[in-house]
């Protein structure tokens, strides 16, 4: 590896006042991590500096690593593999961004115009490629098979997942149980993956390590439930990505699929028509949202999730590492980026 340099520097790294507090506790293990990131990636290859700033690949919310080190603490000490296995996690999950913003045409990711917008799809292919695959060279220097297993696992789904999205598209017959599903593997996989290795590689038992797993897939389903609302609603200055994709990629997410279970057929297949439409009509949409509570409905479902995750603390011991995942739940939900 030849000249190193602080990628990502371009956009200030704080993460917003509360999740700020929250990661306290973890500060100087997070700077562990992004350490690692750096310095793993090969900037002798051409143009992997300039592309690297076009990922912020330290710039992002941190959540997946900081669900290892939050598991970790819960179950005894913070060490090099946790900082290894979280390095390694927020590569997957950057490279699924990068391929992500191609499928879904977006220009701006972490504030910054992505990979994509910037130079073509052919390199955010392999960028994307680089990080997925650098990951798991890191990840093999991990000591626990059971670790590694788990991680490949849970990339696996994560891409099967996002083939459901991408096969249900502009398909407004699907459940929200199909819904639950498709994003318990798109997105909640990396997290409950990041707190079963947290905990395991603390030596947890594995009911334990379970535990950890299933806080972090309830935490995952609410994450992207109140990312699809976000989508819907948010500002793009304070989220920093490219908002209104998922109606113009025709994707049925929660807050749709709820508004059109609570409608007669003449009006869904008036609503249907609109949603399958070359360039569906935001106001539209939203007008049938609110006047069928469906954001609300989408809210509560994820309050209800986090719920779920923040119950299966109950069994875990106490100390600063449950606690702060039970503000980690609490960040899901409150959150405007
Ligand atoms: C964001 O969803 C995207 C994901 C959670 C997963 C994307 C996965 C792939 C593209 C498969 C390739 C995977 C790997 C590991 C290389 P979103 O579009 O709803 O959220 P957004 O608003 O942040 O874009
Ligand atoms: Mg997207």
């Amino acid at each position: 590896m030849s000249q190193k340099r602080e990628i990502g520097a371009t956009v200030p790294c704080s993460k917003g006042r509360f999740l700020d507090s929250i990661y306290a506790p973890i500060q100087t293990d997070l700077a562990e991590v992004d350490r690692i990131l750096i310095e793993q990636l090969d900037l002798s290859i051409p143009w992997m500096d300039k592309l690297l700033g076009h990922t912020n690949i330290t710039g992002g919310k941190r959540m997946r690593p900081a669900l290892v080190l939050f598991s970790a603490l819960a179950c005894g000490e913070i060490g090099v593999q946790h900082h290894q296995l979280a390095a390694a996690l927020e590569m997957i999950h950057t490279a699924s961004l990068i391929h992500d913003d191609v499928l879904d045409h977006a220009v701006q990711r972490r504030h910054v115009e992505t990979v994509n917008s910037q130079w073509d799809n052919k390199t955010s292919v392999l960028l994307g490629d680089y990080l997925f695959t650098h990951a798991f060279h890191l990840a093999s220097q991990i000591d626990s098979l059971a670790a590694i297993r788990r991680l490949a696992v849970a990339s696996n789904r994560v891409c099967g997942g996002e083939m459901k999205q991408n096969a249900w598209s502009g398909d407004f017959d699907i459940s929200e149980v199909d819904y639950l599903q498709m994003v318990s593997e798109k997105t909640a996989e990396l997290c409950s993956c990041a707190c079963y290795c947290g905990a395991h590689l603390s030596n947890a038992s594995e009911p334990s390590s379970e535990a950890f797993s299933q806080f972090g897939q309830n935490l995952g389903i609410a994450f992207q439930i109140i990312d699809d609302i976000l989508d819907l609603v948010g500002e793009t200055e304070t989220v920093g990505k490219t908002l209104g994709t998922d109606l113009k990629n025709r994707k049925p997410t929660l807050p749709v699929i709820h508004s059109l279970s609570q409608v007669d057929s003449a009006l869904r297949q008036t609503m249907v028509a609109e949603l399958v439409s070359e360039h569906p009509d935001h106001g539209r949409v939203m007008n049938w949202l609110e006047s069928t509570g469906s954001l609300q409905y989408a809210k509560s479902r994820a309050r209800q999730c986090a719920q779920s995750a923040v119950d299966f603390t109950d069994d875990l011991s106490g100390g600063v590492g449950s606690e702060s995942l039970k503000l980690m739940a609490q960040f899901v939900l409150e959150r405007t980026f």
